[in-house]
């Protein structure tokens, strides 16, 4: 039974790791910014018999994270997603005004709170622990497309924050990775999206499962394949 931790629970990708791992018997810390928001994820704890809590964590609020962090009662830390993302503006920007304000909660959810949770957490990681930051392919030099300045900015960001992070703690036998876990059909990706919650996170733990410090530091697609940069 692993201790898995997860940010961004209450709904998509975040949701269906919760699911799949309560369901694989480990226990799982669910953080979310509105503990009272998700019904799924509450009926999903209601009915797991403690397996499964309900925490609350702002990833915007980036003061907040430590104590928050804190109050989370697990004595070690197996397994932490840091899931949670916005989208931020879309297109536009180059010729209309820019939302800083966007900017701004966009790099503190998906830039800054991944490692300040991680920080957060890391007095409770230890040899085999495990932090899989989600990125996106919009990081990649091979994403051909414009827009979405902030989050590809975040997200590329991210990709070199968790190598940086990975070379620091590989000593200490914790493996950090990146991942673009597909074009997943959920409130972000939308309906016409490649894959389900379900494929992409059968991967996404299959490739956590397998994970060593060897591999510490890569982008990762949810297929186990290494991303390109
Ligand atoms: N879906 C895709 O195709 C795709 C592709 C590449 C990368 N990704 C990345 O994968 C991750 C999950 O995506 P998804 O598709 O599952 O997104 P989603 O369905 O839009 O869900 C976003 C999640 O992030 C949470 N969140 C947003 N702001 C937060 C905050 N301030 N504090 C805590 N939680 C916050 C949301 O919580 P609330 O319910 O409270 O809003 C929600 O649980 C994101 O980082 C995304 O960028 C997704």
């Amino acid at each position: 039974m692993a201790n898995v931790i997860i940010t961004g629970a209450g709904r998509g990708i975040g949701l269906e790791l919760a699911r799949t791992h309560a369901e694989r018997g480990d226990r799982v810390f669910a953080l979310v910014r509105d503990t009272a928001k998700s019904e799924d994820l509450t009926a999903l704890a209601d009915g797991s018999n403690g397996a499964v809590s309900v925490h609350k964590l702002d990833a915007a609020d980036l003061a907040g994270i430590p104590a928050a962090a804190a109050a989370v009662p697990c004595d070690s830390v197996d397994v932490l997603y840091n899931v949670a993302g916005v989208t931020g503006p879309i297109s536009g920007e180059l010729e209309g005004d820019t939302d800083w304000d966007a900017w701004d909660l966009a790099i503190d959810v998906m830039l800054k709170a991944p490692f300040a949770i991680t920080k957060a957490f890391l007095p409770k990681m230890g040899e085999g622990s495990k932090v899989i930051n989600f990125s996106s392919q919009l990081a990649a030099s091979t994403w051909p497309y414009g827009g979405f300045y902030v989050y590809v900015a975040t997200k590329a960001g991210l990709v070199a924050l968790t190598r940086s992070m990975a070379i620091d703690l590989k000593d200490r036998g914790i493996s950090l990775i990146s991942l673009h876990p597909g074009w997943v059909k959920t409130d972000m990706g939308g309906p016409d999206a490649d894959i389900t919650t379900e494929e992409s996170v059968a991967g996404i733990t299959a490739l956590t499962d397998r994970l060593t410090v060897e591999d510490s530091g890569g982008f990762f697609k949810w297929n186990g394949e290494p991303h390109p940069l």
